[in-house]
């Protein structure tokens, strides 16, 4: 296995010459703009997991799980078949009424991976615009909780810094997180470096990130407002690296371009327009919210549009892997696909492989629908004869927040505008 880790971290490093160069400049920046490969470890083969893209979701933002959903979500509904309601009811009649089926250690969520280099070492790391901390696993944690994942040696890397009293600490609401201690290096992403860029070091993890292998830690890519340092005695919340490289670049975005598959590209600095059709639609985001945060109140199903005025805030999350909305929008959505079914087993829709998909479109502010063609929808199988699917599209709960993640990047260009704090968007060909 260390071998096969080794190969992966070679070709790695190889795809980072995908990286663009343009000229110098004075100040700053070698590179104005630069891309960084968006890849799936192929050292821990995984397919993608429903009910643990769900669990990971829920997770992540404290969300509930209600015990009371399928009453809740009776309430709620609009235009679901009878047959769907049947369906629906007999798929929790005695099953797991709390709708996210337990950890399955060992069985992780597809997770796609970026090279990172912090003072020389190597990571692969989770490109998160969902939160704010750049942290790794780190040789401060227990060899146990390490295993096959990289962990960064402060000890070894010439140029880290170490923050005295400085601390983060990420905790989830169902007593998961992971926490540590504080320093700066220079960190490297696409043949970019950035001195001084603030790292956080894991020396504690919970059971959810040591069972997900193929993660090395996140680069937190929301408002630097959100970021947890903590100087020993107060919040003194540290820049993000795109913060960190913004004013340097050509323009102040980046971009994420995923294929259908998952893997694809992030590039800072720079919007390739061959990318999508047609011009690219910006929409301002609540920044102070921390968040690429935005409302969204209407949704389509093929071409029908319906307004869901009570629609909770969206995000836009690249370390989501599903599309996760209001409850209502995803019984409507399902109730338009044959034998579509709520499964408490699996933690969400499921429906025969077979079905056809209608198109989802979902509203990105006032003047914006971010449509994802039918055939795109589709997240994994949930059985080993692949009959049985389970969506990339996914309710809420009524949680109070849209978290768009994979299934909308894999279907639109998204440019993060951290310039004037806005969202452009392309739909993909
Ligand atoms: C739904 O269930 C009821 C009661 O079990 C049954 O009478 C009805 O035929 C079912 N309808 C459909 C469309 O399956
Ligand atoms: C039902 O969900 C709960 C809460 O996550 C979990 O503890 C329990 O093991 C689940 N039961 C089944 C059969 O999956
Ligand atoms: C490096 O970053 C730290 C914390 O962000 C800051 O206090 C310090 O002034 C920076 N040093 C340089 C040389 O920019
Ligand atoms: C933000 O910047 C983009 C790119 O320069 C521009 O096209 C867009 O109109 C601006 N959007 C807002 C909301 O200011
Ligand atoms: C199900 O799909 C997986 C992944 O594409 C494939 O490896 C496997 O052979 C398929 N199983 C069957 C029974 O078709």
């Amino acid at each position: 296995m260390p071998s096969l880790r080794l190969f992966f971290l070679v070709a790695l490093l190889a795809a980072v010459v995908l990286a663009v160069p343009t000229p110098s400049r004075k100040r700053g920046l070698q590179k104005r703009s630069f891309k960084v490969p968006r890849q799936l470890n192929k050292a821990h083969p995984t397919g993608p997991d429903g009910a643990a893209a769900m669990r990971k979701v829920f997770r992540k933002y404290n969300f509930q799980v209600k015990a009371d959903f399928m009453v809740a979500q009776k309430e709620g509904f609009i235009g679901l078949s009878k047959q769907d309601q049947n369906a629906t009811a007999a798929a929790t009649a005695g099953g797991n009424k709390t709708g996210i089926v337990a950890a399955n250690p060992g069985q992780n969520a597809a997770v796609f991976l970026s090279p990172v280099v912090v003072g020389g070492q190597t990571l692969n790391l989770d490109f998160d615009s969902g939160s704010s901390d750049l942290w790794v696993f780190s040789t401060d944690l227990p060899a146990r909780a390490i295993g096959q994942h990289a962990a960064f040696d402060a000890s070894k890397s010439s140029t880290f810094k170490k923050t005295e009293r400085a601390q983060w600490k990420i905790s989830y609401g169902d007593g998961s997180g992971a926490a540590g201690t504080v320093g700066t290096d220079t960190v490297t992403i696409g043949g970019v470096k950035v001195a001084n860029q603030t790292v956080e070091l894991a020396n504690q993890v919970s059971q959810s990130f040591v069972e997900d292998t193929n993660t090395d830690g996140l680069v937190g890519l929301a408002f630097s407002k959100l970021n947890t340092v903590n100087d020993g005695t107060k919040k003194t919340p540290q820049k993000t690296f795109f913060d960190n490289v913004m004013n340097d670049l050509d323009m102040p975005v980046f971009t994420a371009d995923l294929d259908p598959d998952g893997t694809g590209v992030y590039e800072f600095g720079k919007i390739d327009t061959t990318k999508f059709v047609g011009e690219m639609t910006w929409i301002p985001v609540k920044a102070e919210s921390g968040f690429w945060q935005f409302p969204s109140t209407k949704f389509a199903i093929g071409d029908k549009v319906f307004e869901n005025p009570q629609g909770s805030d969206a995000i836009a999350d690249t370390g989501t892997s599903l599309l996760l909305v209001d409850q209502m929008v995803a019984d409507a959505y399902y109730a338009q696909v044959q034998g579509a079914q709520l499964n408490a087993q699996v933690g969400g829709f499921v429906y025969p492989c077979k079905a056809k998909l209608p198109d989802i479109s979902v509203a990105i502010g006032d003047s914006y629908m971010a449509k994802i063609p039918g055939n795109r929808v589709n997240f994994a199988t949930v059985d080993k004869a692949n009959t049985t699917c389970f969506g990339g599209v996914q309710g809420n709960q009524g949680a109070g927040r849209q978290i768009f993640g994979d299934t909308m990047f894999k279907a639109q260009l998204v440019a993060f505008n951290g310039g004037n704090q806005s969202l452009g968007f392309g739909q993909k060909p």
